[in-house]
């Protein structure tokens, strides 16, 4: 594989950072999850936009402009000689001595990996994944923002832990006042009586760029879509669940907890439109050479 790395790009062994990077020390850093099918990378445009917000929230300047920053993605995977990949573009705070005032890391790190996008076995989508509802709440949105992409995981990793235990795919998690918030890498919606419910980026969720696509597709499709606050006991009386994120797409959830659901029409329906949009964005978007 060939990296990109603060500007070059290089096979895999020599794209390293260093071990006073501030990444690596402490997790201060953003990052993206993108997925280019056909050579054009899905939903950009908001993924940047996204990029730069996060990079806002923790004070970080990305030291390129948006158009070299997308340039860099399309040269990476060129480079790799990919079409349909995944690619996930990090930018720590970078080297720096140790301490944590950010402003001893004049120079961050930007590095972008691209990989041939994984199959998700057919299975999954005929017949739902299950879910776990964690002990572990997710992060204060006082605490740390959610809306921040950021390379601190632990939170996540931690509810993760939870459902590797408990033999699930994905594990949801409820914020302070035991609302739902999100998976540890997705964003949760269920069906109630022919109503799209989702938990409100209030709650303390990250905005995915999918759970947007799937909210705009939804109302296209003349679906009511409510996004609000919600317990746990919502998602049980649900008759349909399903998550999302950029390279899940639309996946159908078949149990949370004990409750178990059947592969519902409106979640088919909106993967089918998901799917569309993309068919669609083929056409009018910048493509890898
Ligand atoms: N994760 N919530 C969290 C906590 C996430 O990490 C993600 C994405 C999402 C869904 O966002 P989107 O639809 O923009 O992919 C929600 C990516 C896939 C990752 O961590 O690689």
């Amino acid at each position: 594989m060939l990296v990109y790395i603060n500007g070059e790009i290089v096979p895999e062994k020599e794209a390293v950072v260093s071990v006073f990077d501030h990444g690596f020390l402490y997790g201060d850093g953003i990052y993206e999850t993108m997925v280019a099918y056909e050579g054009v990378i899905f939903k950009l445009n908001e993924h940047l936009r996204r990029l730069y917000r996060s990079a806002s929230l923790i004070g970080l300047t990305i030291p390129l402009k948006v158009d070299r920053l997308e340039s860099a993605l399309y040269e990476t995977l060129s480079a790799n000689v990919l079409k349909n990949a995944y690619v996930r573009l990090t930018v720590s705070r970078g080297p720096g001595p140790i301490g944590l005032n950010p402003d001893l890391c004049p120079q961050p790190t930007i590095a972008i990996m691209a990989q041939e996008s994984k199959e998700y076995p057919e299975l999954l989508y005929e017949k739902g994944v299950h879910l776990i509802i964690s002990e572990t709440k997710r992060n204060l949105k006082e605490a740390i923002d959610p809306r921040i992409k950021s390379m601190n995981f632990l939170n996540n990793i931690l509810a993760k832990i939870e459902a590797i235990k408990r033999d699930a795919y994905e594990a949801i998690m409820l914020n302070a006042q035991d609302q739902l918030t999100e998976g540890t890498i997705s964003n949760i919606f269920f069906v109630k009586d022919n109503v799209l419910c989702t938990p409100s980026v209030a709650c303390g969720l990250l905005d995915g760029i999918t759970r947007g696509t799937v909210i705009d597709l939804a109302i296209k499709e003349n679906i009511q879509v409510k996004e609000g606050e919600f317990l746990k006991e919502d998602i049980y009386a649900a008759n349909e669940v399903f998550i999302t994120n950029t390279s899940l797409e639309v996946m159908p959830v078949s149990k949370v907890d004990e409750k178990t659901y059947p592969v519902g029409e409106i979640t088919k329906r909106l993967h089918q439109a998901y799917k569309q949009e993309i068919k669609k964005s083929l056409s009018s978007r910048k493509k890898v050479p």
